[in-house]
């Protein structure tokens, strides 16, 4: 950096008077091609149960889904996130593994209805639960080896039914490996893993929790998810990853992890995921509904701060909303 010149000779208002050489100078830029929209999908048909906490989104059923992915695809929006909320639920989460499970049905409707459109499943077993936590309790806790089988075999499942990306959000030890390993095992090989690598136990997914029926019965997810005061052992999780074969590594939530974004992009150069999770989306909302924050504003203020730490991708609720701003600016 040259650290020379200085005022009066530099002014750096002088790129900032003209609005053509602002934009030139515009280091940052978000388009549809960053965005993946999250969906919930749930049985019945022409279901659309709106998630009260999370305002402008709902529990759609397969029908319905497809309606909206049409939409999502007219804005220009290429990439859809999709979780379940499934008839049963049961003590390991197998039932995240049938052939006609809840996502497996999206997934086969969606890709035949929407081709083009890039089909992404997160994997895990908090939703298929009966206890709400992430894979089957042995002696009060999540059993970590015993989870690896079953998310391996749910992976499989939902690549057979039409997933593009396979996203895996459990935090398990070794569960990047299992899933590669299976995947590859039958014929998958072209799949690609995007990890929920540096995943935090946030207070900021309560409103997911809501919509996906996922909270847990007892305890909290302090035992697998990371603590959010940690961050070499980012870098460890990410690393671990990596070699484990995770092809996009996501870092979650997005906006108090900021820095996380930005180091995991610096140490490993790899495609970087931010999830701009539930409850950063509904703060935003709780306040654009009081009046007290410009929403669009803000909204793509967000979408910047995290391209500009490091994000190539963004997985976020606002999705729909930046494509609409984007297209009108057209
Ligand atoms: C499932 C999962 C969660 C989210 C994505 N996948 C919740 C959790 O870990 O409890 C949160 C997403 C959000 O808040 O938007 N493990």
């Amino acid at each position: 950096m040259n650290t020379n010149s200085s005022f009066p000779n530099t002014r750096l208002r002088r790129l900032r008077y003209n609005p053509v050489v602002r934009k030139m100078v515009n280091e940052t830029s978000v388009t549809v091609d960053d965005l993946i929209m999250p969906l919930f999908v749930c049985p019945g048909e022409n279901v659309a149960n709106p998630i009260k906490s999370m305002p402008g989104n709902f529990q759609y059923s397969v029908d319905n889904i497809v309606k909206e992915c049409k939409e999502i695809w007219g804005l220009g929006v290429k990439s859809v996130l999709f979780f379940g909320i499934p008839e049963h639920k049961d003590d390991d989460g197998s039932v995240a593994c049938e052939h006609n499970g809840i996502v497996q049905r999206a997934l086969r409707a969606v890709k035949k209805e929407v081709p083009g459109l890039c089909l992404v499943a997160d994997v895990c077993n908090c939703e298929y639960t009966v206890h709400g936590h992430c894979g089957p309790i042995v002696d009060g806790d999540v059993e970590n080896d015993q989870t690896l089988v079953i998310l391996a075999k749910q992976a499989v499942s939902l690549a057979e039914a039409g997933a593009d990306i396979i996203a895996p959000s459990d935090m398990m030890d070794g569960r990047i490996g299992a899933i590669r390993k299976a995947l590859d095992e039958n014929g998958y090989y072209k799949i690609p893993i995007m990890s929920y690598a540096a995943k935090y136990a946030s207070g900021f997914y309560g409103p997911f929790r809501d919509a996906a029926e996922s909270a847990p019965k007892f305890g909290d997810r302090a035992t697998y998810q990371m603590n959010p005061a940690n961050s070499d052992e980012a870098m460890r999780e990410v690393m671990l990853d990596i070699q484990e074969g995770a092809d996009i590594v996501m870092v979650k939530p997005a906006l108090s992890y900021l820095d996380i974004i930005y180091r995991v992009k610096n140490e490993f150069k790899m495609p970087v995921a931010a999830y701009n999770v539930s409850g950063e989306f509904s703060m935003v909302k709780a306040a654009a509904a009081n009046g007290w924050i410009d929403e669009k504003r803000l909204i793509m203020e967000i979408m910047t701060s995290i391209k500009r730490a490091g994000a190539d991708i963004i997985i976020t609720y606002h999705a729909k909303e930046v494509a609409a701003i984007l297209n009108s600016r057209k």
